[in-house]
This record gives structure tokens, sequence and C-alpha cells, in this order.
């Protein structure tokens, strides 16, 4: 964050003020420096480098293979096109699930490599330590309860959590803690709208939802979802403001086909 911009920067105060104020949040994700670009431009007010780039921008299955030098590229591409958004970084499965100080270590390698402004980290008392150890190391933490997809096998379906009481009660409970702990804001992914409300008036830092309803203070959606560029995956909580598979597949056979027909390219085109 440069101390000479004319931009007003996006910080963690900001995001607490504006759930003061009750003006929602809005964040997407982004993994490279172009999308970064737009879609600070856009206006939205934190951008996540999530390890969702593991499905989206590495085509596996889960966000478990990816690792934590991925993870620094992809925030270090983001940053550079980043003007005014918050930009937070997943923690990466496996980078600090094992104990505190690796937890510390690989937050720090993020925050000294890619120059992003936080991480943030799956789980409630399961990873308390770390999460003490992290802020009291001055780097900003934001939390994820709910649908947390690094325990996709534990849990074994992506289907909606806490919709049990006494998962319900233990998402509230580590909301509390996340705040209690120092966490600036959390992701709370796929539970009922009712708990995410409960949650969200529970605690003084703000919620940032993903199928999780209205009452959330602000809404984080997968970039590559909202603009419809990925087909095969609609979850209900999804909406699409573009169809950008079939924009971008048609353009590819407008392509092709002028190449063919030795129609691109023209005079006008050429040297
Ligand atoms: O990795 C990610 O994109 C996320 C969002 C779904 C919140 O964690």
């Amino acid at each position: 964050m440069s101390v000479h911009s004319e931009i007003k920067k996006i910080t963690t105060e900001t995001l607490r003020k504006m759930k003061f104020d009750k003006e929602k949040i809005t964040m997407l994700t982004a993994y490279d420096f172009t999308t970064a670009k737009m879609v600070d431009a856009g206006g939205v007010d934190a951008i996540l480098v999530g390890d969702s780039a593991s499905n989206v921008m590495a085509g596996f299955e889960t966000t478990l293979p990816i690792t934590l030098d991925h993870m620094i590229y992809h925030a270090q591409c983001v940053v550079r096109g980043v003007d005014r958004a918050l930009v937070v970084v997943d923690l990466p499965f496996g980078s600090y699930q094992s104990n505190p100080e690796k937890a510390l270590e690989s937050s720090v390698r993020i925050m000294k490599e890619s120059q992003a402004h936080a991480i943030k980290l799956e789980g409630g008392s399961e990873v308390e330590e770390s999460i003490r150890k992290i802020v009291n190391a001055g780097i900003p933490v934001m939390g994820h309860l709910g649908l947390t997809p690094q325990s996709i096998f534990q849990f074994g379906t992506y289907k909606v959590r806490a919709k049990e009481d006494e998962e319900a009660e233990k998402l509230l409970k580590d909301a509390k803690l996340l705040e209690e702990l120092g966490c600036f804001a959390l992701v709370l992914e796929k539970i009922p709208a009712a708990l995410a409300k409960k949650v969200s008036e529970s605690i003084s830092i703000p919620t940032i939802g993903i199928g999780a309803g209205p009452d959330c203070d602000g809404q984080v959606l997968v970039y590559h979802d909202m603009v419809g560029m990925n087909q095969g995956f609609s979850p209900k909580f999804l909406r699409r403001y573009l169809d950008l598979y079939t924009e971008i597949t048609g353009a590819v056979s407008e392509f092709v086909k002028d190449v063919k027909a030795v129609d691109f390219p023209n005079e006008k085109e050429s040297y």
C-alpha cells in the first residue's frame, strides 16, 4: 500500500466500519494480474486470492493440491493489478494445520513475498493457537467457517453444513472465538440463511457469505463462476452475471473460421 497514492485504499478497518454503517461488503476472487485489475476497477472492496485457484486455475478436483508457492505466485500477480481493494490470500491445505509455528511461517511468507494485506484460513477452535500466533505477529486474519473445502474428505460431500443443532451451535461458538482471537472478518460458506443471520448479529466483525443468505455483512463469489466461465458448476447460491463460456468459445470458433477461410488477417491487418 503506497502512502503516496491518491486512491482511498480499503483496509480491515474500512470493512469493520462498513459493518457498523450497515453498508454491504463485496468480495470476489482473482488469481492473476489482468483479472485483478478488472475486479478492482469494478469496485469490489476485497479481492480473495482463494485456494479455489486449485480448481479454476489448475484444474484439480479439490482445493487440497495447491501449494504455498503456487498461492504466493497468484498473490504476487493479483497485488500488482490492485489499486484499491484489500487483498486477502488463502493459506493452502497443509501450510498451517500441523502447528502454530508453521502457520505463522506460511503467513509471513505470503505477506513478505506477495505484499498482500491479509491471510485467510479455515476452521474454528481446531486452529485457535495458529490464529493467535498469526494475529500476534501483526498479520490480519480472515476466518472461514461452515463448508470448509479443505476438509472435504472428512465431510464427504459439498452439501449445506450446520443444518443440525449441534453443528450450528459449534459454528456460532467458533465465530465468537474467531472474533475474540482478533480475526477482522469471517467467511460463512454454505450454511442456512437463518444461522448466518444469527452469527452476523452475534459478532462485531463482518461476516462475508457464500451460499449463506442475504443477512451476512457482505457477499463473496468465485470470479470464474459469476462471469459464467464454469458451465459445469451450478449451485443454488450462484448468480451468473455473464455467460463468458459461450462468448469465449464463440469468439474462438469465429477466429478458427476466419483463419481457415484466409479472411484473417486482411489487408488492413497486415504490414
Ligand atoms: O477459495 C475460495 O475461493 C474461497 C471462497 C469460496 C470463499 O474460499
